[in-house]
């Protein structure tokens, strides 16, 4: 009959990924600032995937709204909205992947380290509170400035006794998001099939796109033209923050951005092989204890810290003109962390 030769086939089908998403394990996923602007299409895309079973979605306020609104979606997660202080551990607890995209964004003529004030003081909050209720968790940490909410997070940790270096990501898929679309308009290429990496950190020209190593390889594109891509890329949160003209920053690309980086996460923690994104996590690939580059994710988290590959001369300048901003901004972080 059509039924049991669908079932034939989806049974197959399931059996080739080696799992489904009724046999996938259970998975908590946590947001913290999940009534944000990048909290809310976050939450949304994370009710979506299939490999989430409890979907806890935390703020300082309007969560209940966003909890229930989201949790009417027909699909596989559990949605429970948290509010306050009171009630972060119980979001916490048992949480496999902790993304969070809480704190201020950017306005018109402001960097990412003028967000740093606010947000480092935010980000050592949640971060004490993950070492006593999910000090496993894989952390997927939104928050800018990147560069030094990474830090303060591993120092966090650190003195907590829970740092594990392969738990802790800086997200950076957004810069890669942008470094593909971008590349795929100027080299007329179908989109889908592009891949870029984008190494370095996530400000200004921390952010290093390698359009050398970028898939397929366009013969159509010049020096010029490198050149532009990676200076779009770069500036690729200011062109959004200069847009919304002062009501904030990227949201939805990072929603998407952020859902993709999870996702991956999910996938390694459930051993599907060869799951490769760009991620700012501890490094030995420069000098520099935190780096971005592509990063092997498996069942805990990190597998393997990949190198940078060949780079071209313009890439290298890039490389040496970004270590001496970014090595501050760590530097910051880590000074921030250890004072309070
Ligand atoms: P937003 O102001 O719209 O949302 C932030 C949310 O965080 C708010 O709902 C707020 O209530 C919540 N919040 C504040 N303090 C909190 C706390 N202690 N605990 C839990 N929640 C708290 O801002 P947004 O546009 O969603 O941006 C959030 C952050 O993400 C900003 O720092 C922004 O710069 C950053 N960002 C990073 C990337 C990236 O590529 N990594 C991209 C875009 C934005
Ligand atoms: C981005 O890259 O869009 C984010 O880091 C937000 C910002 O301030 O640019």
């Amino acid at each position: 009959s059509i039924r049991s030769s669908l079932q034939k086939s989806s049974s197959t089908a399931a059996g080739r990924r080696s799992y489904s998403s009724e046999s996938a394990p259970e998975r908590k996923v946590a947001i913290l600032g999940a009534a944000g602007g990048i909290g809310q299409p976050l939450s949304l895309l994370m009710k979506l995937n299939p490999l989430v079973s409890s979907l806890s979605l935390y703020d300082i306020a309007g969560t209940p709204g966003v909890a229930a609104d989201v949790s009417h979606i027909n699909t596989r997660s559990e949605v429970v909205g948290y509010m306050g202080d009171e009630n972060l551990g119980k979001a916490l607890e048992g949480a496999d992947v902790v993304i969070i995209p809480a704190g201020v964004p950017r306005k018109p003529g402001m960097t990412r380290d003028d967000l740093f004030n606010i947000n480092a003081g935010i980000v050592k909050g949640l971060c004490t509170a993950i070492t006593k209720y999910c000090p496993h968790a894989l952390v997927n940490m939104i928050s800018n400035p990147v560069n030094s909410t990474v830090p303060i997070a591993s120092e966090v940790f650190k003195k907590a006794g829970t740092y594990d270096e392969k738990r802790l990501f800086g997200v950076t898929t957004l810069d890669v998001v942008r470094a593909k679309t971008f590349y795929a308009g100027k080299a007329k290429v179908p989109v889908a099939g592009v891949n870029v990496p984008v190494v370095g950190g996530h400000a200004g020209i921390t952010i290093l796109p390698l359009f050398s190593q970028a898939t397929p390889q366009a013969n159509n594109l010049s020096d010029e033209e490198i050149v532009a891509l990676t200076k779009r890329t770069q500036d690729g949160g200011t062109e959004v923050v200069e847009a919304k003209a002062g009501k904030g920053s990227a949201t939805l690309s990072m929603a998407y951005a952020g859902a993709i980086f999870a996702d991956a996460c999910l996938k390694g923690l459930n051993g599907v092989p060869d799951v490769v994104e760009c991620s700012f996590v501890q490094s030995n690939v420069t000098e520099l204890p935190f780096f971005a580059s592509k990063v092997r994710l498996g069942k805990n988290g990190v597998e393997e810290v990949l190198g940078l590959g060949a780079l071209n001369d313009y890439e290298k300048q890039g490389l040496e003109a970004l270590l001496p901003e970014l090595k501050s901004s760590i530097e910051k972080g880590i000074a921030f962390a250890n004072k309070s």
